[in-house]
């Protein structure tokens, strides 16, 4: 290992909440990997020309949240299997050749938090996902592998939401809808991947989406609770829920990609619950 620590960070915007830094801290100092990771708030119009400005000048592996994640998968040379199905990137790793690798690992996170954090069985549930941008593409494949009962993407803008079905069409049977018009009776699981909470907002939802079994979990998080959770939690939900495992759980993946080394997650876990 060399003297100077290698570097990595998250570019995003607004990105000054992310916690990432936090968790790639612990993860580095649980491993004994000689790393930084920083900060980065890039505004889209300059995405593309500052990443490769910050990969030129020595960062060895990026993560990208919103409202990036799209724009970062065209910017890299190869996607990953999960990254092309998603055609959106979460973590880019410089490689020796001076080729950018995108991968998205967001699926995996949610996934690994919902069966192995939370204890949920997915095969066969009703699945209800708020939203229809890049934090939503990187779930779909791993929800739909799960052999849901029903999965329903709803969207401000309906017709991006019908995209997406469209678009995973082959994984099995997507329905797509405004939030107006959401199917009930009640869900198993609703997952929010607006961006609405970052505004403190929620979208007006209709009534009946939550029975006494619903699993509600927030894509977003932060201290406190958010404007799904305090939703959720007024149609007394059975259980309501932050990603902050989904956070920690596809930080792991990505630190993984990027040094080979897989940190174990459940002392950040409790570290972020303290
Ligand atoms: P991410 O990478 O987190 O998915 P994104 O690609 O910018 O970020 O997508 C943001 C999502 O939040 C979109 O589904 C967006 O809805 P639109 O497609 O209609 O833009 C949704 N969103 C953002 N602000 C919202 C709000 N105030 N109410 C409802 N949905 C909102």
């Amino acid at each position: 290992m060399s003297d100077s620590p290698e570097q990595y960070g998250v570019v995003g915007h607004p990105v000054a909440h992310s916690w990432s830094p936090f968790i790639h801290g612990m993860f580095a100092k649980e491993t004994s990997q000689n790393l930084t990771y920083r900060l980065y708030d890039i505004a889209p119009e300059e995405f593309r020309r500052e990443s490769l400005r910050l990969f030129t000048s020595g960062i060895r592996g990026l993560n990208v949240t919103l409202p990036h994640k799209q724009s970062a998968a065209e910017l890299v040379n190869e996607l990953s299997p999960r990254a092309s199905r998603a055609q959106a990137v979460n973590t880019i790793s410089f490689l020796k050749n001076a080729m950018l690798f995108g991968d998205n690992t967001d699926g995996v996170g949610l996934a690994r938090d919902l069966e192995q954090n939370l204890g949920l069985n997915l095969k066969g549930k009703r699945v209800l996902i708020l939203g229809a941008g890049g934090a939503v593409r990187g779930v779909l494949a791993p929800l739909m592998e799960r052999q849901l009962g029903e999965l329903v993407i709803a969207n401000r803008t309906p017709v991006k939401a019908q995209q997406l079905a469209d678009e995973f069409a082959d994984l099995g049977p997507i329905a797509a809808c405004g939030f107006d018009q959401v199917p009930r009776p009640p869900y198993d699981l609703i997952v929010n991947a607006t961006s609405a909470g970052l505004r403190g907002e929620m979208p007006p939802m209709p009534v009946g989406l939550i029975g006494e079994d619903t699993v509600c979990y927030d894509m977003t998080y932060g201290r406190g609770p958010t404007p799904f959770t305090s939703w959720a939690k007024s149609l007394h939900a059975a259980r309501v829920t932050k990603g902050w495992g989904m956070l920690v759980e596809q930080a792991a993946e990505s630190f993984f990609i990027w040094r080979n080394v897989r940190p174990d997650t459940k002392p950040v876990l409790a570290a972020l619950s303290a």
